[in-house]
């Protein structure tokens, strides 16, 4: 089969279109025949091998898996003997065990939901990390209805699945986007809309109830500054951060102790990629609440370039690749 390959960790330019052995499946998994994959900043972070903690689980020296990409849609070809919820021919969506971007990948059964009816492979892709992390986000930073969110990042990968998904909450939205992406997030439902080219986000005091911080980018004082005195910050991104070990996730971790100090919650969200999950956001898709934004779609050869694209870390939505250029 066909796929995006590397043997080193290193840029976009170490990836090579390859053919290689078709994946086989353990007991629990399945074998799925990729129409589409997605990119996130987490790809990134597998391809390039920094920050460094991500090689105690990806292989120290040298990538264990070779075949880059996790989050993927497709076909069910084959299942091992021990998977009970899924047979050959379903239409799926979740997170692979084998790296997406290739003809075939392998994913463990619980990783892997019913792709939503009413939605396209390529939308179908988007979805698995980006709308889970922004749900589960949402549960940690326990949002209630009516509360006010403000949510940084908003047009991204995780920000426009969470602006929509706060939204069915039953909470108010502002998102934080740069200038050409205030109509996009609108139209996924923020009331409110801050450029961050122009204004700061505590430009109105202490406002919102829970902060989703996606962008990462942000220091904690003025995080602190824009959220009630007994609200919650949600500390979701960091990635884009530089640091030899940690990146930006140091922040993350240290939530626990962050939240020691003052009365706001700080929580550091780490998402868990589970079928429940997939399957509650195929709920929503279906009752047309939440609609993946795919902004740019890539043939499986042009993977490099699509890895690019998101390496610029402005992406309006989602960033896909189809295989073999099938949709
Ligand atoms: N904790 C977890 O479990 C988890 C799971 C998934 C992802 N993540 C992390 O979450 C972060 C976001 O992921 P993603 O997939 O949404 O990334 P993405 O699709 O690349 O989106 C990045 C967002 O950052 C915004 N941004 C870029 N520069 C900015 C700046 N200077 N100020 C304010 N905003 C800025 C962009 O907004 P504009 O385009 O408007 O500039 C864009 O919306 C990443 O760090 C990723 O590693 C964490």
């Amino acid at each position: 089969m066909k796929a995006i390959v590397r043997d080193v960790y290193g840029p976009a330019d170490a990836l090579e279109l390859r053919e290689v052995d078709k994946p086989s499946i353990g007991v629990d998994e399945v074998l799925i025949e990729v129409r589409a994959a997605s990119l996130d900043p987490g790809v990134w972070i597998f391809m390039t091998g920094r920050p460094m903690a991500v090689r105690l689980a990806a292989g120290l020296r040298r990538p264990r898996v070779a075949v880059l990409g996790r989050a993927v849609a497709g076909v069910v070809v084959a299942v091992g003997a021990g998977v009970t919820r899924l047979r050959a021919g379903d239409e799926v969506y979740g997170t692979c065990q084998s790296g997406s971007f290739a003809q075939y990948a392998t994913a463990r059964q619980h990783r892997v939901a019913p792709k939503p009816a009413n939605l396209t492979f390529e939308q179908a892709a988007a979805m698995p990390i980006s709308a889970v992390t922004a749900l589960q986000s949402i549960r940690d930073a326990r949002v209630q209805p009516g509360q006010r969110v403000l949510i940084t990042g908003a047009a991204g990968g995780v920000g426009s699945f969470a602006v929509q998904l706060v939204k069915v909450y039953g909470a108010g939205v502002t998102g934080v986007c740069s200038t050409s992406k205030i109509e996009l997030v609108r139209s996924l439902g923020a009331e409110d809309v801050i450029d961050y080219t122009r204004h700061e986000i505590d430009r109105g005091g202490a406002r919102y109830d829970v902060i989703i911080d996606t962008a990462g980018n942000r220091p904690l004082s003025l995080l602190r500054r824009a959220t009630t005195p007994r609200g919650t910050i949600a500390l979701v991104g960091g990635g884009h951060a530089t640091g030899w070990l940690l990146g930006g996730f140091q922040r993350q971790m240290a939530a626990p102790l962050l939240s020691l100090s003052g009365s706001q919650r700080v929580r550091g969200v780490a998402a868990r990629e589970r079928h429940e999950d997939l399957e509650e956001l195929t709920t929503l898709v279906e009752a047309g609440s939440v609609t993946p934004v795919i902004d740019r779609s890539y043939a499986l050869a042009d993977a490099p370039d699509a890895m690019r694209y998101l390496a610029q870390g402005h992406p309006a939505g989602k960033v896909v690749v189809t295989a073999a250029g099938r949709r």
